[in-house]
């Protein structure tokens, strides 16, 4: 059988993401990212076919993504909590700790993730990983005040810290912060430690990581198979 490339193994993993777990009468999370635009566009056919959804957005690029095509946008202010949401990721293990952040959403993602009762990841199989920070910088979201000191204290760390460029200035996030990849040259050990400590830090805002936040990675592969780790 022929092999299918990269973004049709996105389309794949965000459709059967929205076919398996959104349902009628749901709020659900969007995620961002070009995996996550297929998830919006399915949960916009859903909407068409007279789903009653509400829906957060976890960038401002979702939500505009989201309007464009039909579904309600909801404000996570205003909601008790979301029932679903689906994302993407950048770099997942085998336990379904994750690395999110290369798209520059992470910490809006982060925060509608931990206001979800499922936080379902869709990939392709190239984000599949043994061990966390081996293929990919964990991104880490700073304040833009101070943030030369603070890419200090992130190299106390253990780690390269490089300031993200759009052109020639700084990335800006939605929340007007910047951001920095941070490359371990070995991986990350001890995820939750890692964690708390780049939290710990004045002037981080939040770090990449997303430790045991994951009910279930859907998982696309080449020969067109789709996986769900639950
Ligand atoms: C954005 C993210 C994305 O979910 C992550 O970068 C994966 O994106 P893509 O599906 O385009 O590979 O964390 O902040």
């Amino acid at each position: 059988m022929a092999e299918i490339d990269q973004n049709q193994m996105k389309k794949l993993a965000g459709e059967k993401a929205v076919e398996e777990f959104v349902k009628d009468g749901m709020t659900v999370g969007l995620g961002t990212g070009s995996t996550a635009y297929y998830v919006i566009l399915k949960v916009a056919e859903l909407v068409k076919k007279g789903y009653n959804l509400k829906c957060v957005a976890t960038s401002i690029a979702s939500e505009r993504l989201a309007l464009e095509n039909g579904i309600t946008i909801v404000d996570l202010n205003d909601v008790d909590y979301v029932d679903v949401t689906i994302d993407g990721a950048d770099e997942v293990d085998p336990k379904m700790n994750l690395i999110k952040g290369l798209g520059g959403a992470l910490l809006r993602e982060k925060i509608v993730a931990a206001a979800s009762l499922q936080e379902v990841i869709v990939v392709d199989e190239s984000k599949l990983v043994e061990k966390i920070g081996t293929k990919v910088s964990l991104p880490v979201e700073v304040l833009q005040f101070g943030h030369v000191r603070t890419a200090y204290g992130l190299k106390r760390q253990g780690c390269e810290p490089v300031l993200r460029m759009k052109g020639n200035e700084p990335f800006v996030t939605d929340g007007g912060n910047y951001i920095y990849d941070c490359r371990f040259e070995n991986g990350i050990d001890y995820l939750s430690f890692k964690e708390s400590a780049l939290d710990a830090i004045p002037g981080v805002v939040e770090c990449g990581l997303f430790i045991n936040m994951t009910a279930a990675v859907v998982v696309a592969h080449k020969d067109g198979t789709v996986e769900i780790r639950q």
